[in-house]
C-alpha cells in the first residue's frame, strides 16, 4: 500500500525528494523570517525549516500559530544533515495545522514525578518514555522469538481464577456472580496443565498482586512470561532461563542502540551479560551476604553515591550560572537536565538513608529467612552479570515446589537476580510431582483442597518431572534501560495508590 504520507524513520530513503509528514509539534525555535519546527510522529523527530519567502501566506501563518503538541501536516524536501536530530532536515514547502493544542501541560520545566504520573497519558509523548517503551516492545518481541524458535507454544492462562498461586496475602479478590474469584497472580498452574498436553509452552499475560508496600520493584499489575516444560529438571530450567536472558539483552543491544543512548545507559554493563551466570545455592548466598566483603561493598557504594551527589550539585550550580545568557534551546536543555538531576538526587538521598540499615540486615541475615529487596540488591554488587540463586529453604517458598532429594529442608527453586542492584527478575523451579506430597503441602499452606483438585489430577494421570519459571517484564525492562523504578517501564502503571490515568 502506498501511504499518502511518510514516516520520519523512513526519511533516509527520501533524501532529495519531497515528502509529506504528519505529526505533532515537539518544539519550535524562531528567528526573523524562519521557524524551525521539530516534528514528532511517533517514529522519530525531525527539524522542519519554514522560510517565509519559500512558503505561501497560509503556511507561514500555520507555522507562526503552531504551539507545542498541535497536530501538523508538513510537506517539504528531505536534506541529509548529520548535525540535525535524526541526521535529516526537511525544507518546507507547505504547512497545515490539523488540530490545535493550547497550554500543553508537560512543558520542558522541572515537574515532579507525581505530576508526570498524573499526566501519563500525555507524558508518553516525551523522549524518555518513548525510548523506554520502545525497548519494552523489543523485549517482548525477543521473548516471543526465543520461545517460538525453540518449539514452545504460546497458550494463555485465565486471568479470572479460583486459585491462589503465590500465597494468599497478595490476592485481589472479586465477586464472581456471588462466588469468590481472584485476579491471577501467575499463570503457572495452568501452564503446568498445558505442558502435560503440549510438552513445552509459555504463557504471557498480565498478572496481579495486591502489593501493599511502595517499592521501586513492585506493581500491582505486571506482565509475566511463564515457560513450563515437561521432563525438565532444575538444571535444565536454569540453563533455559540463562539462555533467555542473554537472548533478550543481545536483541536489545542489536536493535535499540539509539534508545539506550537516549537513556544514558551504560552499554558495557549489558555487553557483559554472557553465559554462564554465576550460580550460588541459597546457603552460599547467605554466607556471602554476611561476609566482610559485603560490608566493604556497601561502604564503597556510600562513598560513590556521595561523590555522585557532589558532582550533580556542582552541575546544577554551573547550569544555573549559564542559564541567564543561554539561548532558548539551551534553556530547554538545562531545564530538562534539571528534572533528571533532581530525580536522581532524590533517589540518592533515599538510598544513602537506607544503606546503614541494609548493612545491618546483610550482616545479621539468618539462614531460613527470605531475601529482602536490599539483600538481593547487595548480593548483585558482587558480580558483573546476572546470578542464579537456587535451593531455598522450603519454608519460604510456594507450596508447589519439589524438595531437594539431597536435603529435605530445601526446595528446588531458583531466582535470577539482575546485576547493578536490580535484583530478582525471574523466579521458578522444579515442581513437586508426587500426589501425596502435594496434598500434604496444600494442607500445610492452608489452601482449599477443592479449588486445587484439577491441579492434583496432573499428578494422578502420568505425572512427570517438570519445571518452569516466570520472568517479570517490567523488572527486566527497568534493568535493561537502567531506570530506577518499574513505574516507567509500563505505559500505564498500576501501583498502590494509583489507578489513573
Ligand atoms: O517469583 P514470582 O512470584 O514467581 C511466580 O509467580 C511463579 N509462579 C512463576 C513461575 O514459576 N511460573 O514472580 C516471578 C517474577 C519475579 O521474579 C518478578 O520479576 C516478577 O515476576 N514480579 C513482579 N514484578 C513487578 N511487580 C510485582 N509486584 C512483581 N511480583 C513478581
Ligand atoms: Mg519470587
Amino acid at each position: 500500500m502506498q501511504l499518502p504520507f511518510q514516516y520520519i524513520e523512513a526519511l533516509p530513503r527520501y533524501v532529495g525528494q519531497s515528502v509529506t509528514l504528519k505529526g505533532w509539534l515537539f518544539n519550535k525555535r524562531s528567528s526573523k523570517g524562519l521557524h524551525f519546527l521539530i516534528l514528532r510522529d511517533g517514529t522519530g523527530l525531525v527539524q522542519c525549516v519554514v522560510a517565509q519567502d519559500k512558503v505561501d501566506a497560509a503556511s507561514w501563518q500555520a507555522a507562526e500559530a503552531a504551539t507545542q503538541e498541535c497536530a501538523l501536516e508538513v510537506t517539504g524536501v528531505v536534506v541529509q544533515d548529520e548535525r540535525q536530530i535524526g541526521g535529516h532536515e526537511v525544507q518546507v514547502c507547505s504547512v497545515r495545522l490539523l488540530s490545535p493544542s493550547e497550554n500543553y501541560p508537560i512543558t520542558p520545566k522541572p515537574h515532579g514525578i507525581e505530576f508526570l504520573m498524573d499526566h501519563r497519558h500525555l507524558w508518553l509523548r516525551s523522549r524518555r518514555p518513548w525510548a523506554i517503551l520502545r525497548i519494552r516492545n523489543r523485549v517482548v518481541w525477543a521473548i516471543h522469538t526465543f520461545f517460538q524458535e525453540r518449539g514452545f507454544l504460546q497458550l494463555d492462562a485465565p486471568i479470572l481464577t479460583g486459585n491462589a498461586v503465590e500465597g494468599t496475602t497478595t490476592l485481589f479478590e472479586i465477586d464472581y456472580f456471588g462466588e469468590k474469584a481472584y485476579l491471577s497472580q501467575s499463570g503457572q498452574l495452568y501452564a503446568e496443565a498445558m505442558a502435560m498436553a503440549f510438552g513445552k509452552v509459555y504463557t504471557f499475560g498480565p498478572t496481579f498482586r495486591a502489593e501493599k508496600s511502595k517499592t521501586r520493584r513492585h506493581l500491582t499489575e505486571f506482565w509475566m512470561v511463564e515457560p513450563e516444560m515437561a521432563f525438565y529438571d532444575l538444571e535444565m530450567n536454569m540453563a533455559l532461563a540463562e539462555e533467555l536472558v542473554v537472548h533478550i539483552v543481545q536483541e536489545v543491544l542489536r536493535s535499540c542502540r539509539m534508545e539506550l543512548e537516549m537513556l544514558g545507559r551504560d552499554v558495557a554493563a549489558l555487553e557483559r551479560v554472557q553465559a554462564p551466570f554465576p550460580r550460588l545455592t541459597y546457603t552460599e548466598a547467605v554466607e556471602l551476604l554476611r561476609s566482610d566483603e559485603t560490608a566493604r561493598l556497601i561502604q564503597a557504594r556510600i562513598e560513590a553515591l556521595k561523590e555522585e551527589q557532589r558532582q550533580l550539585e556542582a552541575e546544577k550550580v554551573e547550569n544555573r550560572r549559564r542559564y541567564g545568557q543561554a539561548k532558548q534551546a539551551e534553556k530547554r536543555r538545562i531545564d530538562a537536565r534539571e528534572i533528571e538531576i533532581n530525580q536522581r538526587l532524590e533517589d540518592i538521598e533515599k538510598e544513602l538513608e537506607n544503606l546503614p540499615l541494609w548493612e545491618a540486615s546483610a550482616r545479621h541475615f539468618q539462614w531460613g529467612n527470605d531475601f529482602g529487596n536490599s539483600d538481593e540488591t547487595v548480593l548483585t554488587w558482587h558480580f558483573d552479570r546476572p546470578i542464579i540463586v537456587h535451593r531455598f529453604p522450603a519454608a519460604v517458598k510456594a507450596f508447589y515446589m519439589k524438595r531437594d532429594p539431597e536435603d529435605d529442608r530445601l526446595a528446588l527453586g531458583m531466582d535470577v537476580l539482575a546485576p547493578e542492584g536490580y535484583g530478582e527478575i525471574i523466579g521458578g523451579g522444579q515442581r513437586a510431582d508426587d500426589l501425596a506430597f502435594l496434598e500434604a503441602q496444600l494442607e500445610a499452606h492452608g489452601l482449599p483442597r477443592q479449588a486445587f483438585e484439577w491441579y492434583l489430577d496432573l499428578r494422578r494421570y502420568g505425572s512427570v518431572p517438570h519445571s518452569g519459571f516466570g520472568l517479570g517484564l517490567e523488572r527486566t525492562v527497568a534493568w535493561i534501560c537502567g531506570v530506577h523504578h518499574v513505574r516507567e517501564t509500563i505505559p500505564f502503571p498500576r501501583l498502590l495508590g494509583r489507578l489513573t490515568p
